[in-house]
């Protein structure tokens, strides 16, 4: 039998397109949503691509009894990926108790519910937040944690430390936590992509939105920091190679080539990229003349960083594929894709 996988978050962004990768690879997925931040027929595209339309549960996973069925509805469940969260960084100061009940209560949930139906391992999607401004570049899982920032970076440390606890508790429960730095970009078909509600927080969807014609311009936070360009450095990797990661993951688990019962593995390419320098490979990759303006800093911004993803080359056998440029094109084919379909 193939082993079943259960994905949380399954109709999201970075959801969809690890379902669509564990599907390639053979696993039956059950997915899970409240279609709080996504839309269920991201889940028939993954059909469409795919062949295999997995089987979709919606529901808000703070609701425990709820997850208790889905659980007996599907025996055999043998792995979690958990990336159901809330993820604006901005919306969660202004309401951290929604981002704390919601990211930590569902994180538990899943826990108790795994150790009652006997399924012993977790993927956890964890965040580069964690690590605030480093002061030594490339970040190594070792580096020291900062005090986060936001809400919501807390709930990632927090998820962290919950679930290690579980693990340090009882061998019943096995996780590895991927502390991913900025993804970006869509599945090659175009047809599953990232669905921002509302004004883009994030700065690849604001350019594309802005490329479309959907906002007047793109504001680039900030060209005074120490950087060769003076604007911000960040680690941007392309989805599906980040999708991918999440199999090698869950295959390590499942395999027992874990080393410890709580593993940890940052996810990036390695290299930093500034925000001009992606203005100017979208430019040069779609053709397209972006307008942008240079306005002053945003509150909380990091200087700098990026990722040293040698654990994850090394012990998932994983690294980055596609380019930078690639990224940014599937970005734009699929901003395009949505427009045609509004
Ligand atoms: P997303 O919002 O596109 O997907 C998350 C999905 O979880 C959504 O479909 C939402 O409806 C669902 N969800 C949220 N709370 C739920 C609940 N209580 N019950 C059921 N479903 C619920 O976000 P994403 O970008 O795909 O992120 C996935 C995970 O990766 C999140 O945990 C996020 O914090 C983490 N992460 C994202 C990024 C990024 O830049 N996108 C970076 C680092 C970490
Ligand atoms: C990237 C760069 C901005 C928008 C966020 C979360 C973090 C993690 C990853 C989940 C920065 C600049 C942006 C714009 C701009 N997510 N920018 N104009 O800041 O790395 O982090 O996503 O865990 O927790 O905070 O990503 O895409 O918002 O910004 O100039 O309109 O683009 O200043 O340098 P960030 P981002």
């Amino acid at each position: 039998m193939k082993n079943l996988i259960l994905v949380t978050g399954g109709t999201g962004y970075i959801g969809s397109h690890t379902v669509v990768e564990l599907i390639e690879k053979g696993f039956e997925v059950v997915s899970v949503d409240s279609l709080h931040n996504s839309e269920a027929w991201i889940n028939d595209r993954i059909g469409m691509i795919t062949g295999k339309t997995p089987p979709l549960e919606i529901f808000d996973l703070c609701e425990i009894d709820r997850l208790d069925n889905l659980f007996k509805k599907y025996p055999g469940i043998s792995a979690v990926i958990h990336f159901a969260a809330f993820k604006a960084v901005g919306e969660s100061v202004e309401k951290p108790l929604v981002y704390y009940r919601n990211n930590i209560l569902s994180t538990i949930n899943i826990l108790e519910m795994m150790k009652k139906h006997q399924v012993k391992y977790m993927v956890f999607s964890s965040s580069c937040t964690v690590y605030g401004q480093p002061d030594k570049l490339p970040v190594t899982e070792d580096s020291p944690l900062q005090p986060a920032t936001s809400p919501y970076g807390n709930t990632k440390k927090i998820c962290e430390d919950i679930i290690k606890d579980t693990t340090v508790a009882s061998n019943e429960i096995k996780a590895i936590s991927l502390r991913y730095f900025n993804p970006i970009g869509a599945h090659p078909s175009a047809l599953i992509g990232e669905l921002p509600r509302g004004v883009p927080e994030n700065l690849v969807p604001f350019i594309t939105q802005t490329a479309i014609g959907l906002r007047d311009e793109l504001k680039v936070f900030g060209n005074d920091y120490n950087t060769p360009d003076g604007s911000c450095i960040r680690d941007y990797l392309h989805v599906s190679d980040l999708a991918k990661a999440h199999v090698k993951a869950v295959e390590r688990l499942i395999g027992g080539s874990n080393k410890k019962d709580y593993e940890i593995f940052n996810l990036g390419t390695g290299k930093g990229v500034s925000v001009l320098e992606i203005i100017n490979t979208f430019e040069k990759v779609t053709g397209i003349k972006l307008k942008y303006r240079i306005t002053g800093r945003r509150a909380g911004d990091i200087e700098k960083i990026w990722a040293d993803a040698t654990l994850a080359n090394k012990e998932l056998g994983w690294k980055t594929e596609y380019s930078l440029g690639d990224a940014l094109k599937s970005a734009w084919e699929w901003e395009k894709n949505l427009r045609k379909m509004k």
